[in-house]
């Protein structure tokens, strides 16, 4: 125990050094300080696995993390020439949009659009093990770590990182100077999105939550953890049938327009693409990450003024299927989830849209937008 103790002791006092360590098979050494950088492409149209066409270029943002190179794809669009800085503290206004699951940074297009329109710049990321982003193949997925990604993101595109390291332990102090900040994030991006406010409460100035997970804990209610790999398996058994059948249930509360297909589309191609291995896999460690690192004792402290937006009708609940029927019951009420949740972040606002599953910014955008738009005016 003592010997234990103190082998994590002394790994703690290593990073200032070259670190090195092993995954079993090799012994990687890297130089902890390799500096992340910003490709701006033109890159092939199948980048990482994904086919997808995104409307605005895409850059690479390449960085050292658990002992690799990694690849964060995003998007990152002016504020439009009309709209007028409103920021009194001559801040930059940026929005980052976090995507969900089954979507990726693209999904959020027409959101993206509008807060263009008015005077955001907006980022928009897709994570590590999704959609354009590459797939490790041994990689630690925790929210905390895709928090960090995306808040080096942030550092290395306002190039900040030098400007002011005193202020915060987490060392945002130039960040924070420089942007006024606004995080979205839809379904496991708002679980993101809360786990990033609460990791660096001084950079994030407005939340909203979409229809975000974790707002209660499926393993301690009773749904049977899955291992990685029987979500391996149900990532591989992934169709245009089952994941239309899937969002059409959850995402649009049985209703279903033909413009929906296209989410289904892109998702489909990249189960079935150039990196469907490393891709599933990915996926498998995300669905562990959401079963085992809720948020939901923790919305007390979160201290951002946040925007809960709340399609009621929405069931969704993490391995549902696989948990005994009267577990089943009690799971994914929406409808009791956003008024407890509401009820527990000091600084929110609920929005409940009475008609709308778990992606009310698709199924129906101009009600969304309303809100959203209204809200981040007040
Ligand atoms: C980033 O900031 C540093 C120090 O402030 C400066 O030397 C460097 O040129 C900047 N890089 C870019 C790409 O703006
Ligand atoms: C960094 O920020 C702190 C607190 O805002 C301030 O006191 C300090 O002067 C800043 N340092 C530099 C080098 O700008
Ligand atoms: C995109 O990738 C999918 C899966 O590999 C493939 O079926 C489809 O034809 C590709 N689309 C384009 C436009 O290349
Ligand atoms: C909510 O947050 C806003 C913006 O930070 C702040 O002005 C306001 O005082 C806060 N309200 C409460 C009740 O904490």
């Amino acid at each position: 125990m003592r010997a234990l103790t103190f082998a994590w002791a002394s790994a703690l006092i290593f990073p200032q050094a070259t670190v090195a360590y092993s995954d079993c098979s090799t012994t990687t050494t890297i130089a902890p300080q390799a500096t992340p950088t910003i490709l701006t492409g033109p890159f092939p149209s199948d980048l990482h696995g994904s086919n997808y066409t995104y409307p605005w270029p895409v850059n690479v943002f390449r960085f050292e993390s658990q002992g690799s190179t990694h690849e964060m794809a995003f998007m990152d669009l002016p504020p439009s020439q009309s709209a007028q800085p409103e920021s009194p503290s001559q801040k930059q206004k940026v929005a980052i949009l976090l995507h969900g699951k089954n979507f990726c940074s693209v999904t959020w297009s027409r959101t993206a659009s509008l807060l263009s329109s008015s005077g955001y710049r907006v980022i928009l990321p897709d994570q590590l093990g999704f959609c354009k982003s590459s797939k490790p193949s041994s990689y630690q997925f925790s929210l905390p770590q895709l928090s960090l990604n995306t808040k080096n993101l942030l550092t290395t595109i306002f190039n900040t990182s030098t400007t002011n390291t005193s202020t915060s332990s987490a060392g945002n102090g130039g960040l924070a100077d420089a942007i006024d900040l606004t995080v979205i994030g839809h379904s496991l991006g708002g679980m993101l999105a809360a786990r990033f406010s609460l990791l660096y409460p001084d950079l994030v100035s407005r939340l909203v939550l979409v229809n975000p997970i974790g707002l209660e804990d499926w393993v301690s209610l009773g749904v049977p953890y899955p291992s990685v790999e029987d979500s391996y398996l149900a990532e591989k058994a992934s169709s245009y049938a089952s994941i239309k059948g899937y969002q059409q249930q959850t995402y649009y509360a049985g209703s279903w327009r033909e413009s929906y297909g296209e989410w289904v589309q892109m998702l489909v191609d990249i189960y079935a693409g150039s990196q469907a291995e490393a891709f599933a896999w990915c996926q498998a460690r995300v669905v562990d990450m959401v079963m085992t690192q809720t948020v939901v004792y923790e919305f007390a402290r979160l201290k951002v003024k946040t925007l809960l937006a709340i399609g009621q009708k929405d069931t969704t609940a993490i391995g549902k299927p696989s948990a005994p029927p009267e577990v089943q019951k009690q799971l994914g009420h929406y409808d009791v989830l956003g008024k407890q949740v509401a009820g527990m972040i000091p600084n929110s606002t609920l929005v409940e849209f009475a008609n709308l599953g778990h992606a009310p910014q698709i199924q129906d955008e101009e009600n969304f937008h309303k809100a959203l738009l209204g809200w981040l005016g007040e």
